[in-house]
């Protein structure tokens, strides 16, 4: 199993909605994809066609002992869906503390899914510093950072880095970390700047392509599912599939340790 987690420093870069893309384009191609939403937004499971008023998910499931089988949807395109589900405060509450505590939770439960070697998980996040980002980098095979090609974006690199370095660098099952500019509008002179510095930042960790800004993929989630989905041929639904294709190029040349496979 793969495990890749989708993070930012810096919220509404678009990581769920490149979560969940990257899980579609990912599924067509023939892998077996969960996607987890480890972000009490819960936002992952709309671009899936999970019900709006469904509260189901690995939240609660884990606070009450259910094994994560008895709350996986079969999204829509063939993805498996995991959502973090709809819970009270004080039991979100419960909950971070019990991730926070527990440095292997995520390992120990993605485990007793039992899923193959060849299956990949796709993680979504909150931004910035946070249990679940922690559980995720400790966790994660690959990091995909997301970044808009804007200052504030630019100067919060240094620190997911950190995050990174501190929580998955040093385990020896990481194989290290992408990163996807994502709204890319081509007109605007600030965007070539910016897209030239993370270039020259970045060299070959960067996805060589970009998302572009389409309004499609807001179009997309009122209709409770990806772009892909919605709008194959779009720009933006090529991106995707050229991201999808450069990220399993690199989640596929990481060796498997024994421990993952376990
Ligand atoms: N490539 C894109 N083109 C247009 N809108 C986008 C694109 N990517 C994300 N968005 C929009 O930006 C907003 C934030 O995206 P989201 O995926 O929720 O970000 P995050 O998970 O990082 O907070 C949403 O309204 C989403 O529809
Ligand atoms: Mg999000």
């Amino acid at each position: 199993m793969k495990v890749i987690a989708v993070v930012s420093a810096k919220g509404g870069v678009g990581k769920t909605t490149l979560a969940a893309n990257l899980a579609c384009v990912l599924a067509a191609g023939g892998r077996r994809v969960i996607a987890i939403d480890l972000d009490p937004q819960n936002a992952l499971r709309l671009h899936f066609g999970v019900p709006l008023d469904s509260i189901d998910g690995l939240s609660r499931a884990t606070l009450t002992g259910d094994p994560w089988q008895t709350v996986l949807f079969d999204g829509l395109d063939g993805v498996t869906v995991l959502p973090y589900g709809a819970v009270l405060e004080d039991d979100r509450r419960r909950f971070e503390a019990l991730v926070d505590q527990d440095t292997h939770w995520l390992a120990q439960a993605l485990q007793n899914l039992r899923l193959d070697p060849s299956d990949v998980v796709i993680i979504d996040t909150p931004p910035g510093s946070s249990a679940y980002v922690r559980a995720a980098l400790s966790t994660a095979t690959f990091a995909l950072n997301v970044v808009l090609a804007d200052a504030a974006s630019y100067a919060a690199i240094p620190l997911m880095e950190r995050l990174i370095d501190s929580y998955a660098t040093p385990r020896a099952e990481f194989g290290g970390v992408g990163y996807v500019v994502n709204q890319i509008d081509q007109s605007r002179q600030l965007t070539k700047d910016v897209l030239k510095v993370l270039r020259q930042m970045l060299g070959t960790r960067l996805f060589p392509g970009v998302i572009h800004l389409d309004e499609g993929v807001s179009e997309a989630l009122a209709c409770d599912t990806t772009l892909i989905h919605y709008d194959p041929l779009s720009q933006a639904a090529a991106d995707f599939r050229a991201c999808g294709a450069w990220l399993m190029t690199a989640v596929d040349a990481i060796a498997v340790s024994p421990r993952s496979v376990a």
